[in-house]
């Protein structure tokens, strides 16, 4: 599990759902002028849960934001895997 937090400005609740959809950016991340694409969770998102992980967000707006990332181990490779 990979957990990653800030004190930043946060995340509007009704906007938690959406953080995948590509494109997407929060109200406040567009009004504030930081630029910004909404591809990064996007891609993310995709990749983790091709990984057979999940991702999580949890925000409130102006105080910060703390992201899950939870990944499965992978096997270790036998001995007779090295060439
Ligand atoms: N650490 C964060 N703090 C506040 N808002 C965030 C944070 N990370 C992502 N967001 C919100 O999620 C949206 C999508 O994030 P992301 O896909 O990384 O796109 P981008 O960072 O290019 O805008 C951001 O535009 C912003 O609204
Ligand atoms: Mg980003």
């Amino acid at each position: 599990m990979i957990t990653v937090s800030d004190t930043g400005i946060g995340i509007p609740e009704e906007d938690l759902p959406r953080l995948g959809d590509e494109f997407f950016r929060a109200k406040n991340a567009k009004r504030s002028g930081i630029a910004g694409t909404g591809l990064g969770l996007s891609i993310v998102t995709q990749l983790v849960e091709r990984f057979g992980g999940s991702i999580k967000v949890d925000s409130v707006e102006g105080e910060g934001t703390t992201v899950k990332l939870t990944l499965p181990l992978g096997e270790l490779p036998s001995d007779d895997s090295e060439a």
